[in-house]
Protein backbone atom coordinates (compact mmCIF):
# COMPACT_ATOMS: atom_id res chain seq x y z
CA UNK A 1 0.00 0.00 0.00
CA UNK A 2 1.63 3.36 -0.83
CA UNK A 3 1.96 6.48 1.61
CA UNK A 4 -0.81 8.43 0.42
CA UNK A 5 -3.59 5.68 1.05
CA UNK A 6 -2.06 5.03 4.25
CA UNK A 7 -2.23 8.49 5.27
CA UNK A 8 -6.27 8.16 3.82
CA UNK A 9 -6.94 5.29 5.96
CA UNK A 10 -5.38 7.40 9.26
CA UNK A 11 -8.21 9.64 8.57
CA UNK A 12 -10.85 7.47 8.11
CA UNK A 13 -9.89 5.88 11.73
CA UNK A 14 -11.02 9.38 12.89
CA UNK A 15 -14.25 8.63 12.11
CA UNK A 16 -17.10 7.41 14.24
CA UNK A 17 -20.09 6.94 11.64
CA UNK A 18 -20.87 7.99 7.95
CA UNK A 19 -23.66 10.11 7.88
CA UNK A 20 -24.17 10.92 4.42
CA UNK A 21 -22.18 9.18 1.75
CA UNK A 22 -21.10 10.06 -1.47
CA UNK A 23 -23.53 8.28 -3.69
CA UNK A 24 -26.09 9.81 -1.57
CA UNK A 25 -24.47 13.62 -1.85
CA UNK A 26 -23.92 12.99 -5.31
CA UNK A 27 -27.46 12.00 -5.96
CA UNK A 28 -29.25 14.87 -3.63
CA UNK A 29 -26.89 17.67 -5.50
CA UNK A 30 -28.11 16.84 -8.90
CA UNK A 31 -31.30 17.30 -7.54
CA UNK A 32 -31.13 20.85 -5.99
CA UNK A 33 -29.50 21.75 -9.10
CA UNK A 34 -32.22 20.96 -11.29
CA UNK A 35 -34.49 22.63 -8.31
CA UNK A 36 -32.66 25.41 -8.68
CA UNK A 37 -32.38 25.65 -12.49
CA UNK A 38 -35.81 25.47 -12.45
CA UNK A 39 -36.65 28.31 -10.19
CA UNK A 40 -34.84 30.40 -12.50
CA UNK A 41 -36.28 29.01 -15.53
CA UNK A 42 -38.38 32.17 -16.84
CA UNK A 43 -35.51 34.65 -15.56
CA UNK A 44 -33.30 35.98 -18.59
CA UNK A 45 -30.29 37.80 -16.63
CA UNK A 46 -27.06 36.01 -15.27
CA UNK A 47 -27.68 34.46 -12.61
CA UNK A 48 -24.61 35.19 -9.66
CA UNK A 49 -24.01 32.48 -7.03
CA UNK A 50 -22.37 34.03 -3.94
CA UNK A 51 -20.47 31.23 -1.92
CA UNK A 52 -19.49 31.58 1.71
CA UNK A 53 -15.80 30.03 1.86
CA UNK A 54 -14.35 27.96 3.03
CA UNK A 55 -16.59 25.29 3.87
CA UNK A 56 -19.00 25.26 1.08
CA UNK A 57 -16.09 24.97 -2.13
CA UNK A 58 -16.88 21.11 -2.88
CA UNK A 59 -20.72 21.89 -2.64
CA UNK A 60 -20.45 25.00 -5.12
CA UNK A 61 -17.88 23.45 -7.42
CA UNK A 62 -20.22 19.93 -8.32
CA UNK A 63 -23.73 22.44 -7.97
CA UNK A 64 -22.69 24.80 -10.32
CA UNK A 65 -21.31 22.48 -12.68
CA UNK A 66 -25.36 21.12 -12.61
CA UNK A 67 -26.84 24.50 -13.38
CA UNK A 68 -26.68 24.54 -17.20
CA UNK A 69 -27.14 28.48 -17.89
CA UNK A 70 -25.01 31.77 -18.20
CA UNK A 71 -24.32 32.31 -14.29
CA UNK A 72 -21.01 34.36 -12.34
CA UNK A 73 -19.51 33.35 -9.19
CA UNK A 74 -18.53 35.58 -6.33
CA UNK A 75 -16.92 34.71 -3.00
CA UNK A 76 -17.27 35.95 0.84
CA UNK A 77 -15.36 34.66 3.65
CA UNK A 78 -16.61 33.90 7.25
CA UNK A 79 -15.21 32.18 9.99
CA UNK A 80 -17.89 31.34 13.05
CA UNK A 81 -15.80 28.63 14.59
CA UNK A 82 -11.84 29.33 15.58
CA UNK A 83 -9.41 27.15 15.62
CA UNK A 84 -10.63 23.82 16.80
CA UNK A 85 -14.25 25.38 18.79
CA UNK A 86 -16.98 23.40 17.88
CA UNK A 87 -19.61 25.91 19.02
CA UNK A 88 -20.28 29.02 16.90
CA UNK A 89 -19.68 31.75 18.51
CA UNK A 90 -20.97 34.49 16.21
CA UNK A 91 -19.89 35.05 12.71
CA UNK A 92 -16.85 37.42 11.21
CA UNK A 93 -16.86 38.47 8.30
CA UNK A 94 -13.30 37.91 7.12
CA UNK A 95 -12.97 38.94 3.51
CA UNK A 96 -15.63 40.93 1.95
CA UNK A 97 -17.43 39.95 -1.59
CA UNK A 98 -15.39 39.74 -4.51
CA UNK A 99 -17.45 40.47 -7.33
CA UNK A 100 -20.37 43.91 -7.90
CA UNK A 101 -23.63 42.56 -7.54
CA UNK A 102 -25.82 45.34 -7.40
CA UNK A 103 -28.79 44.70 -9.51
CA UNK A 104 -28.15 41.11 -9.92
CA UNK A 105 -30.31 37.75 -9.24
CA UNK A 106 -27.95 35.90 -6.58
CA UNK A 107 -27.68 33.01 -5.21
CA UNK A 108 -26.21 32.54 -1.74
CA UNK A 109 -24.59 29.25 -0.81
CA UNK A 110 -23.48 27.85 2.34
CA UNK A 111 -22.99 24.53 3.46
CA UNK A 112 -24.60 24.23 6.70
CA UNK A 113 -27.19 26.47 8.43
CA UNK A 114 -26.28 25.29 12.05
CA UNK A 115 -27.05 28.47 14.56
CA UNK A 116 -27.89 30.79 11.40
CA UNK A 117 -25.51 33.39 12.61
CA UNK A 118 -23.60 32.95 9.76
CA UNK A 119 -26.40 33.11 6.54
CA UNK A 120 -27.89 36.34 9.48
CA UNK A 121 -25.00 38.11 8.55
CA UNK A 122 -24.41 37.53 4.96
CA UNK A 123 -28.18 37.79 3.74
CA UNK A 124 -28.59 41.70 5.76
CA UNK A 125 -25.03 42.96 4.13
CA UNK A 126 -26.51 41.46 0.69
CA UNK A 127 -29.78 43.19 0.83
CA UNK A 128 -28.22 46.10 1.17
CA UNK A 129 -26.95 45.48 -2.08
CA UNK A 130 -29.94 46.45 -3.90
CA UNK A 131 -30.52 43.06 -5.45
CA UNK A 132 -32.90 42.12 -7.82
CA UNK A 133 -33.64 38.87 -5.84
CA UNK A 134 -31.92 36.69 -3.26
CA UNK A 135 -32.64 33.02 -2.64
CA UNK A 136 -30.10 30.92 -0.60
CA UNK A 137 -28.87 27.14 -0.54
CA UNK A 138 -28.01 24.91 1.99
CA UNK A 139 -26.46 21.33 1.51
CA UNK A 140 -27.10 20.85 5.09
CA UNK A 141 -29.58 22.24 8.21
CA UNK A 142 -29.40 20.96 11.32
CA UNK A 143 -33.11 21.28 11.47
CA UNK A 144 -33.49 21.44 15.45
CA UNK A 145 -31.34 24.27 15.42
CA UNK A 146 -31.58 26.62 13.04
CA UNK A 147 -33.62 29.42 13.92
CA UNK A 148 -37.12 29.72 11.60
CA UNK A 149 -37.04 33.60 10.82
CA UNK A 150 -33.15 32.58 8.48
CA UNK A 151 -34.72 32.35 5.21
CA UNK A 152 -33.78 29.44 3.20
CA UNK A 153 -34.91 28.30 -0.54
CA UNK A 154 -32.70 24.60 -1.11
CA UNK A 155 -31.68 22.24 1.12
CA UNK A 156 -29.49 19.15 0.71
CA UNK A 157 -30.07 17.37 3.66
CA UNK A 158 -31.54 17.99 7.58
CA UNK A 159 -29.33 16.59 10.00
CA UNK A 160 -29.47 16.01 13.97
CA UNK A 161 -27.50 18.36 16.04
CA UNK A 162 -24.08 16.67 15.50
CA UNK A 163 -20.49 18.20 14.64
CA UNK A 164 -19.70 17.02 10.90
CA UNK A 165 -17.20 16.78 8.31
CA UNK A 166 -16.08 16.16 5.17
CA UNK A 167 -17.18 17.19 1.63
CA UNK A 168 -15.89 20.55 2.48
CA UNK A 169 -16.39 20.71 6.12
CA UNK A 170 -13.87 20.81 8.42
CA UNK A 171 -12.75 20.32 12.40
CA UNK A 172 -9.85 22.60 13.37
CA UNK A 173 -8.85 23.05 9.45
CA UNK A 174 -9.08 19.20 8.29
CA UNK A 175 -11.27 16.64 6.98
CA UNK A 176 -12.59 18.82 4.58
CA UNK A 177 -11.27 15.64 1.72
CA UNK A 178 -13.19 13.04 2.71
CA UNK A 179 -15.96 12.82 -0.15
CA UNK A 180 -19.01 12.20 2.49
CA UNK A 181 -20.46 13.61 5.79
CA UNK A 182 -19.32 11.98 8.62
CA UNK A 183 -19.43 12.47 12.76
CA UNK A 184 -15.82 12.27 14.07
CA UNK A 185 -14.89 10.16 17.37
CA UNK A 186 -16.33 11.82 20.49
CA UNK A 187 -12.62 11.71 22.14
CA UNK A 188 -11.06 13.86 19.39
CA UNK A 189 -13.67 16.99 19.69
P1 LIG B 1 -23.86 29.04 11.89
O1 LIG B 1 -23.34 30.44 11.67
O2 LIG B 1 -23.86 28.65 13.33
O3 LIG B 1 -25.17 28.74 11.20
O4 LIG B 1 -22.81 28.06 11.27
C1 LIG B 1 -22.56 28.07 9.98
C2 LIG B 1 -21.09 27.87 9.69
O5 LIG B 1 -20.39 27.21 10.75
C3 LIG B 1 -21.05 26.96 8.50
O6 LIG B 1 -20.95 27.72 7.33
C4 LIG B 1 -19.86 26.08 8.78
O7 LIG B 1 -18.73 26.65 8.17
C5 LIG B 1 -19.69 26.07 10.27
N1 LIG B 1 -20.31 24.85 10.86
C6 LIG B 1 -21.50 24.77 11.51
N2 LIG B 1 -21.76 23.51 11.89
C7 LIG B 1 -20.72 22.77 11.46
C8 LIG B 1 -20.42 21.37 11.53
O8 LIG B 1 -21.15 20.53 12.05
N3 LIG B 1 -19.23 20.99 10.97
C9 LIG B 1 -18.37 21.87 10.37
N4 LIG B 1 -18.63 23.17 10.27
C10 LIG B 1 -19.79 23.63 10.82
MG1 LIG C 1 -19.15 28.00 6.39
Amino acid sequence: MNQENQEFLKMESDIDRILITEAQIKERVCHMAHEISKSYDDMKETLTIVCILSGSILFVADLIRQIPRRLALGFVTVSSYEGSAIQSDGSLLKQDLNIDISDRHVLLVDDILDTGSTLRLVQTQLAEKNLKSLKTAVLLRKSDKAPSDIVVDFVGFNIEDDFVVGYGLDFNTEYRNLPYIAVLRPELY
